[in-house]
């Protein structure tokens, strides 16, 4: 079974990362599949398995060959494990950065599925999370917001939580790569920025 496995390795990592987001990005996954298509087994578990190749918690290369380990002892075709190792391998936002090669369907979905949880109440709650856990400040007048252009400088920064939404968080929207997730992170988008207005408010 694939399920307990991940949920077993996800379960020494920080809230944001945790069983319940790989749950909810393979919600998404499957929801924005509906109108777009591909295949929902590949979707489905390159969803389950794409923060265990992140190197802010595991060591990618170990992991990788554990996840393909894991894949063919239920079965998986080598073609669509080639194809979720490329998908999972190519995710993340310091991957487009740096700009990642591999396209398909299936990762434009799950892809899509891991920014929506980025944004909207529940990246909110992430972002504070992952900022407690990195012991940053919510904000600090004194630094500002800076534009992010390498993968290098974007791990580097140990700027307050807030600037991490004008550094990435309000640009995922328009990074999206599917219609159908593009239209689910609207609404997300403008809570986000809604909250951050009422922030700045009270902030004073
Ligand atoms: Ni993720």
């Amino acid at each position: 079974m694939l399920e307990p496995w991940v949920q077993q390795k996800l379960s020494s990592v920080d809230a944001g990362h945790d069983w319940w987001h790989a749950v909810r990005v393979r919600n998404s996954a499957l929801t924005i599949a509906e109108d777009e298509g591909g295949n929902r087994q590949i979707i489905e578990t390159a969803a389950l398995v794409h923060d265990l190749v992140d190197d802010k918690f595991f060591i990618p290369a170990d992991a990788e060959k554990e996840i393909v380990s894991k894949l063919q002892s239920l079965f998986f075709k080598q073609n669509d494990i080639d194809h979720i190792m490329h998908i999972i391998s190519s995710m993340s936002f310091s991957k487009e950065l740096d700009g990642s090669s591999f396209d398909s369907l299936e990762f434009r979905i799950v892809q899509d599925a891991d920014r929506l949880d980025a944004i909207g109440a529940i990246g909110i709650a992430r972002t504070f999370s992952y900022g407690g856990h990195k012991g940053r400040e919510f904000y600090n007048p004194n630094i500002p917001f800076e534009e992010v252009s390498s993968k290098r400088q974007y791990r580097n920064g140990a700027t307050p939580t807030i600037n991490h939404f004008y550094e990435k968080l309000l640009k995922l929207k328009e990074m999206m790569k599917t219609k159908t997730g593009r239209a689910m992170a609207e609404e997300r988008h403008q809570f986000m920025a809604r909250y951050l207005e009422q922030f700045f408010k009270e902030w004073g």
